[in-house]
């Protein structure tokens, strides 16, 4: 989304992100709804409508709230969810159930009969072992699910450790050995109480290369070869996860969507032709490069620390607990003075945040204009992951968000209280 600078005022959507942060305090997460659009629009114009079957199910991990499942719907993405928990929230929207996919390396039992009850579209499955819970459900309910297995085509890709999930050493998916994945896809293909409908596979998160995903895609395409042949069956789907990378900094060289999926579609293409099947249905699963850009974080400046020759540190009123990505990937953030964004940046200084944490550091080393108590210091590229992984560590309430459109706001999740951390808490009787 485009920052717009004007009377030395940052504005986000059209809004003055100054007045934002006096209205609804700080920290503030700042979502563009036209910056989502924006996104959607390029996966309609360049994946959705250029190639024919084929679906974009949100990867809601990313920024899931009530709202953002309205516009998911509107948009007329379908939903990927991954815990009970989001898919209640889903529901609760009214999000459509048949545009719901559920992934999820270790789903409960209660989760799956929530998925086979609501007759979600689509059930990633992990493993075997899950495979029977389902089919369990579904000859009790007397219902039939429509899966896919997730599969690990064991390729390593080039992003942080921790989001790295496609290489074999993974808690994800079901590892392509012979004696193991074949086992499985013929006990799905000859179920009575689930569809088997084909493959999933995710390599990884912040991607700017397509090359592990077109090494993924290899594998996972002998794979339906070698179902074709030793069953006959061919296969009617693949989801090819998402993993698409933002720009945090300009050190990030992010791709358009159709970097990724021209030359998968091309090699689905000719590889479906040769093989004589019908060429599966396509499925992405972006998050981050939906919602990533789309958001900021608006903080106030507190105290300041000038250690004379070793760092001046500026700490704001937010941090890992809402954003915890600087201290767990050690990802790179930009930022500026909302209030002075003209102004010239000749200091250079660490924002860290209030958490007792060394490592509760949200930029280092940023060169920011001359700032003191009371700034607004925005931090750019917050969407994906900040407010989805928040905490109340420290007993920091949860921030507010604010959704943005066109110079008009609108507060889509309240700050949370202190009485509402503590809601669930109890004394028992031998404490009191
Ligand atoms: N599909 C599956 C099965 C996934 O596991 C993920 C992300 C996605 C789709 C969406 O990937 P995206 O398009 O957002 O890259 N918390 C980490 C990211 C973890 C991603 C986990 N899986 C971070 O803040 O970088």
């Amino acid at each position: 989304m485009e920052k717009v600078i004007k009377n030395n005022t940052l504005y986000f959507d059209g809004c003055n992100t100054v007045e934002l942060a006096k209205e609804y305090g700080t920290p503030l997460y700042v979502i563009s709804e036209t910056a989502i659009v924006e996104k959607c629009s390029e996966i309609k114009e360049t994946f959705l409508n250029r190639y024919e079957r084929t679906r974009a199910a949100y990867a809601s991990k990313a920024f899931l709230t009530l709202s953002m499942c309205k516009i998911i719907e509107r948009e007329g993405l379908c939903m990927d969810v991954v815990s009970g928990g989001e898919l209640y929230t889903a529901m609760k929207a009214g999000f459509p159930a048949e545009r719901i996919e559920l992934n999820g390396n270790n789903k409960s039992v209660e989760e799956l009969e929530l998925a086979v009850e609501y007759g979600i579209g689509r059930i990633i499955v992990d493993g075997l072992d899950e495979l029977e819970i389902i089919e369990a459900i579904c000859r009790e309910k007397g219902k039939k699910a429509d899966i896919l297995y997730r599969v690990t085509p064991g390729v390593k890709s080039d992003s942080h450790d921790y989001i790295v999930t496609g290489k074999k050493d993974s808690k994800f998916g079901i590892p392509l050995d012979d004696e193991v994945i074949f086992p499985a896809v013929e006990k799905a293909i000859n179920s009575e109480y689930v569809n088997f409908l084909g493959f999933h596979f995710h390599v990884g998160s912040q991607l700017h290369d397509n090359e592990s995903h077109l090494k993924a895609l290899d594998i996972v395409l002998k794979l339906i070869k070698d179902t074709k042949e030793k069953y006959g069956f061919a296969t009617p789907e693949l989801n090819i996860g998402g993993g698409f990378g933002i720009k945090y900094t300009d050190a990030d060289n992010s791709k358009p969507y159709a970097y990724f999926l021209d030359p998968m579609m091309e090699k689905i293409q000719q590889f479906s032709k040769d093989l004589g099947i019908t060429r599966p249905e396509i499925v992405i699963e972006p998050g981050r490069s939906i919602i990533g850009e789309a958001g900021i974080t608006l903080y106030t400046v507190g105290t300041i620390k000038d250690i004379k020759g070793v760092r001046k540190y500026v700490s704001v009123d937010g941090g890992m607990t809402d954003n915890i990505r600087p201290a767990l990937y050690q990802a790179k953030y930009e930022g500026l003075a909302a209030n002075k964004a003209d102004e010239p940046k000749t200091d250079m200084v660490t924002i860290c945040g209030k958490c007792c944490e060394s490592g509760d550091v949200l930029i280092r080393d940023a060169q920011v204009t001359q700032l003191k108590r009371g700034d607004i210091f925005a931090v750019f590229s917050t969407g994906a992951y900040g407010y989805a992984m928040a905490s109340n560590y420290n007993k920091n309430p949860l921030p507010a968000t604010v959704l943005v459109k066109n110079g008009k706001a609108e507060l889509i999740v309240k700050r949370q209280s202190y009485e509402h951390m503590i809601e669930n808490e109890l004394i028992p009787d031998s404490l009191k």
